[in-house]
């Protein structure tokens, strides 16, 4: 049973929506909000009480852009979580394409080194008991609608995934749309890797699929912003993105639906909305083992402290 879940990025769009929806489920007992900002976690808990009736959302302060500040989260969490949401993630701000201490850009940080770390530190400490879900995105298999071309590795190896993780793979005026796919990809063969070391916990990388209502354009620049959500606007016309309802609900699908296999990554089977499919099927490198495993390395290269 499911009773205790932590979620990344939940003072927002999906997470907070996730939390919501977890809360209508009686046997869930606490639902840890991961957030970085204390009083948007504080907002975010009032409103979800609020909206539920239920008091049942705990604060974990985390930046997961900071792999210190994760490790602090896990110490601090007094019970292990029977479900983890890992959902934080985006653009990475304005200062996307920057190394960090640890020598990884902040977007690829935001997006899956701090997922990894805080994924590695709570199966150390036995606080993970059942399920993890990663934030996936059709972006991995490439978005023709939305000008992103589908990752394009040429050997895959440890060292050409490790050129993701410091972001000497994108050119320096490439903008964070260009990283954002490839990371993406990476976390789901990250995934795919975990599962088959960890067979007692589901791993699942599902995609919200395309989602209005979010903030996940807010920190890009001013006119890709415009762009970006200009697309939306006329993809909502055109019945191509879903509401924020239906994309968290696919979280708890991937928590709650014992037909989903450990180890996959679902995301819409065509386009950006609609039925969920393996994606595997669509592009066979997802289901590739070597792969998996180069990309779990060049991630655990800047994962050592
Ligand atoms: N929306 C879509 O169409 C779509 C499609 C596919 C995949 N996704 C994925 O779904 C996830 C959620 O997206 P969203 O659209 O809900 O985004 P959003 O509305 O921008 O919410 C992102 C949440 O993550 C938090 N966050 C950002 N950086 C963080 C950090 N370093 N540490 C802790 N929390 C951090 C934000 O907190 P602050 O308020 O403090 O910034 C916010 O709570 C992302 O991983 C995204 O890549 C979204």
């Amino acid at each position: 049973m499911i009773k205790r879940v932590l979620i990344t990025g939940a003072n927002a769009g999906l997470g907070k929506e996730a939390a919501k929806q977890l809360a209508a489920r009686p046997e869930v007992e606490v639902v840890y909000l991961g957030c970085r900002n204390r009083e948007k976690a504080f907002i975010a808990q009032q409103e979800l009480e609020q909206l539920t009736g239920r008091s049942i959302f705990k604060i974990v302060e985390i930046d997961v852009s900071d792999t210190s500040s994760v490790k602090r989260a896990v110490e601090s969490l007094p019970h292990s979580v029977d479900a983890l949401i890992m959902n934080a993630g985006g653009t990475g701000g304005r200062d996307f394409s920057k190394l960090n201490s640890d020598g990884v850009t902040q977007i690829f940080a935001v997006n899956l080194l701090g997922h990894s770390v805080l994924t590695e530190e709570l199966l150390k400490y036995g606080k993970l008991t059942q399920v993890a879900v990663y934030a996936g995105s059709e972006a991995a298999r490439g978005v023709t609608e939305m000008g992103m071309p589908r990752p394009n590795l040429t050997t895959s190896s440890v060292e050409e995934f490790t050129t993701i993780c410091n972001g000497s793979a994108f050119s320096k005026n490439q903008d964070a749309t260009a990283h954002y796919g490839p990371i993406k990809y990476m976390g789901a063969l990250w995934m795919s890797a975990m599962a088959r070391r960890n067979p007692h916990i589901k791993f699942i990388t599902m995609s919200p699929g395309a989602t209005t209502g979010t903030e996940g354009f807010n920190t890009l620049p001013v006119i890709k912003q415009y762009a970006m959500k200009g697309m939306m606007q006329v993809m909502l016309w055109l019945g191509k993105v879903h509401r924020v309802e239906v994309g968290a609900g696919r979280y708890l699908s991937a928590i709650f639906d014992k037909q989903l296999t450990s180890g996959q990554f679902y995301a819409s089977k065509k386009g950006l909305t609609g039925v969920i499919g393996e994606q595997h099927l669509l592009f066979a490198d997802l289901n590739n083992e070597q792969y998996q495993e180069n990309a779990l390395k060049a991630i655990q290269r800047f994962n050592s402290h």
